[in-house]
C-alpha cells in the first residue's frame, strides 16, 4: 500500500488499475455483484431495473452484473424474476446493456437457473418455497428440476430429475440465452454455479446421486456444467467475457464440497473456455440444521479467491463483505483477486467507487457524470472553505472528515 506523503491519504491505486480482458476493459477493478431485486413481470426489464443498475455506472462501477436472469421459466428462483429465454425480452435487456456502456461500465449480466431452489416467494416473504396460498393469489408454484429426486431441505418441492433428453435441451437454453445477451450488448456473461442452483446441484454429491453419465464421480458430475460451458462459449462471440460464480465450498456438515473440489472443477472449467472465475459459497441445502456457513467476515471469500486463482491460473473475482476502498486495493495487490465485487455496499452507496476516488485522488470529479461533477467540485470548494473558517456543517453528511 502506498501513502501520499503530503496528506498521509492512502493510494489504493490497485483498485484503479484497469483490467483488459478479451474485448473489454475495466476502467477500475471494483464491480457491482449480481443481486436480485425481484421486480421483473413476465422476466422483462423495467424502469426500475434502468435506475437501480444504472446509478451504479453513473457511481463509476468498472463493472455492472445485472441479476440472476433465467434460461428458462421453471428456472426462476420467484415469478418476477428477469429471464432471457425468449426474444421478447431482448429489447429491454438491450436498452440496460447500452445506458450501462453509455456511462462508463462493462454492462455485464448472470445467467441462471435456480433449479430444485426455484418458485420461492421473494425474500421480504422470508424466500419460502410456494404454496397453496401463493396459489389462491395468483402465484401458483411450479414443478421444480434437479439432478436427483432430492429436495433443497425439509418442506421444499421434490425436484423431478432431468433425464439426458431434458439435460440436452436445457444446455441448448443457456446457449440461447447467452446468445440474447451477447445480442443485447452484455460483454460479461456470468453462468451461476452457486447456491445450490441447477449448475451447483450437479457438481454437489449432496444433490446428484445419478448413475449415469452426469453423477457418480466426481468428473461426471462436472459433466452438465461442463457442457452448458462449452456450449455458452461457443454461443459467445470472441470479444465477450465468459465467468462462472462458484461456490467455493457447499458449506454442509457432511459430505459435501470442500475447496480442493471446487478448484479442480474450476481447473476443467477454465479448460473449457471460463476466463473468470467468481468465488461465493455456500447455498447447497436450504436445511438450517446442517447448513455450515462460511463466517461472514471482511472480504469473508479472500482465502478461497486466493487458491483458485492460484490452482486455476484464472481472472479472479471476489466477493463478500468488501466495503473499504484500501481493503479492496489490498485484494489485488496481495494477489487474492483480480475483481472485486461488492453487493450491499453498493446498494447503500451506489457512488462507492467515486467516493473510493476520493479518498486518495486530488482529480476528484473528473470520473463523475459531468452533470454532477460540474456542481460538485464547487460544492466541495465551498464546504472547504466554510469548514477553514470554522463553521459548523449542518449536517452528519458534511462533517469534515467526509470532505
Ligand atoms: C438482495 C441480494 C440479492 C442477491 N442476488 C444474487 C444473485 O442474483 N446472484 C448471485 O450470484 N448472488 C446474489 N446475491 C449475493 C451477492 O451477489 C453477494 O455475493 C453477497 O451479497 C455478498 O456480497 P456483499 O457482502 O458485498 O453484499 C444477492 C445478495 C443480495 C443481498
Amino acid at each position: 500500500m502506498t501513502v501520499d506523503a503530503d496528506n498521509a491519504r492512502p493510494a489504493p491505486r490497485a483498485l484503479f488499475t484497469p483490467l483488459t480482458l478479451r474485448g473489454i476493459t475495466l476502467n477500475n477493478r471494483a464491480g457491482v455483484s449480481p443481486m436480485c431485486t425481484y421486480g421483473a413481470r413476465d422476466g422483462l426489464v423495467s424502469d426500475f431495473h434502468l435506475v437501480h443498475l444504472g446509478r451504479f455506472a453513473f457511481g463509476g462501477a468498472g463493472l455492472v452484473i445485472v441479476e440472476a436472469t433465467a434460461i428458462e421459466p421453471r428456472g426462476r428462483i420467484s415469478h418476477h424474476d428477469l429471464g432471457l429465454w425468449d426474444d421478447a425480452q431482448l429489447d429491454g435487456m438491450r436498452r440496460l446493456a447500452t445506458f450501462l456502456s453509455a456511462h462508463g461500465a462493462v454492462p455485464g449480466i448472470q445467467l441462471a437457473h435456480a433449479g430444485r431452489r426455484a418458485s420461492v416467494r421473494e425474500p421480504w416473504f422470508a424466500g419460502a418455497p410456494l404454496d397453496a396460498s401463493d396459489a389462491a393469489a395468483g402465484w401458483a408454484p411450479w414443478p421444480v428440476v434437479g439432478p436427483s429426486a432430492i429436495p433443497a431441505g425439509p418442506d421444499w418441492p421434490l425436484p423431478h430429475a432431468l433425464d439426458a433428453h431434458e439435460i440436452a435441451d436445457s444446455v441448448a437454453a443457456w446457449a440461447a440465452a447467452a446468445t440474447r445477451a451477447a445480442a443485447a450488448g452484455f460483454r460479461f456473461v456470468e453462468l451461476h454455479g452457486a447456491h445450490g442452483y441447477l449448475l451447483h446441484s450437479f457438481l454437489s454429491p449432496v444433490s446428484n446421486v445419478r448413475d449415469d453419465d452426469y453423477g457418480g464421480d466426481a468428473l461426471r458430475r462436472m459433466r452438465y456444467p461442463l457442457e452448458v460451458i462449452r456450449a455458452v462459449r461457443a454461443a459467445l462471440p470472441d470479444d465477450v467475457v465468459l465467468s462462472y460464480r462458484v461456490s467455493a465450498v457447499d458449506g454442509i456438515l457432511d459430505g459435501g464440497l470442500g475447496l480442493d473440489d471446487v478448484a479442480e472443477f474450476a481447473r476443467h472449467a477454465v479448460a473449457a473456455g471460463v476466463d473468470v472465475i467468481d468465488t461465493s459459497s455456500g447455498g447447497i441445502s436450504a436445511d438450517r440444521s446442517t447448513d455450515t456457513r462460511v463466517r461472514r467476515g471482511f472480504a469473508f471469500h479472500a482465502d478461497f479467491a486466493r487458491e483458485l486463482k492460484a490452482r486455476t491460473g484464472a481472472i479472479v473475482a471476489c466477493v463478500g463483505f468488501i466495503v473499504d476502498p484500501e481493503q479492496a486495493s489490498r485484494l489485488i495487490e496481495d494477489g487474492d483477486a483480480d475483481i472485486v465485487l461488492l453487493g450491499r455496499e453498493m446498494l447503500d452507496d451506489p457512488n462507492w467507487v467515486h467516493h473510493a476516488r476520493r479518498s486518495h485522488a486530488d482529480d476528484e470529479f473528473d470520473h463523475w457524470e459531468p452533470r454532477y461533477g460540474s456542481a460538485l467540485g464547487p460544492r466541495l470548494g465551498a464546504l472547504r472553505r466554510l469548514a477553514d473558517a470554522g463553521e459548523t456543517p449542518l449536517t452528519r453528511f458534511e462533517q469534515p472528515a467526509r470532505l
